[in-house]
């Protein structure tokens, strides 16, 4: 009898060192990383899965899928662009073409990997033949976007495009009026910039981007390369 004691005396106290130890420490690591880490994921599943069956506009007659948008939920940046394009309607995925590829290297520029920030679209799904968005379009899809932004609560917001701006501040000026000037969203400051669609087809406007670029950095207290001759025709070139 007195084996059997010793037996449950030995597993009693190592239940106790690893309820202690092991468990309990990875309790508190989850809790600390972020209090509302558990809610945020729980609200953006269930904001995910209400665009997913959304049939506010014609553009769910024709997508494939409704993109999202993807990355981490806890960033401090959010890229905002206009609507998915095809390669984004096939994978599911924001920024994944082309003009996904230059947004990649922006934000590798500017020492961010795709998994530190938010990147997602005005509009959730394909527009056809990838037109822009109409305002009702930009409009019926707004209230997915604000609840976004509410979620991820971002401390800074990219906008990408004059559909990106308008969706936000329902305003019609020009990107070029624009870019290169924080705006205020809620408390939230953001960037209008050039669309990295737009820079493709225009490549001297890279430099107005990465200038506006540095001007995010610099609010999120990441080291701002030099404005060195040779850097700047460097970097510019690199993004
Ligand atoms: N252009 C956008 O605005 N968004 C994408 O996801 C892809 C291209």
């Amino acid at each position: 009898m007195s084996k059997y004691v010793e037996i449950w005396d030995e597993i009693r106290s190592y239940l106790d060192f690893a309820e202690k130890s092991f468990f309990w420490e990875e309790k508190i690591q989850v809790t600390q990383k972020n209090p509302d880490d558990g809610d945020i994921t729980v609200r953006i599943n269930i904001l995910k899965k209400k665009i997913e069956s959304c049939t506010r506009c014609s553009l769910n007659l024709n997508r494939k899928q409704t993109v999202f948008g993807a990355g981490n939920v806890n960033a401090e940046l959010l890229f905002i662009g206009e609507a998915p394009g095809e390669e984004e309607d096939i994978q599911g995925l924001p920024f994944v073409g082309r003009a996904g590829k230059l947004l990649t290297d922006i934000i590798t520029a500017m020492g961010l990997r795709r998994d530190d920030v938010f990147i997602c679209n005005a509009v959730k799904c394909r527009p056809p033949d990838n037109r822009t968005p109409t305002d009702e379009e930009i409009l019926l899809c707004n209230p997915y976007l604000k609840e976004q932004i509410e979620i991820i609560k971002p401390k800074i917001i990219v906008a990408l495009g004059a559909v990106s701006v308008r969706a936000l501040f329902k305003s019609k000026e020009s990107i070029f009026a624009l870019r290169g000037r924080f705006l205020n969203f809620n408390g939230i400051k953001v960037m209008p910039t050039f669309h990295p669609g737009f820079l493709l087809r225009n490549p001297t406007y890279k430099k107005h981007t990465w200038q506006d670029i540095k001007l995010v950095m610099k609010e999120m207290n990441l080291p701002v390369p030099e404005n060195k001759e040779k850097n700047k025709k460097q970097e510019v070139n690199s993004i």
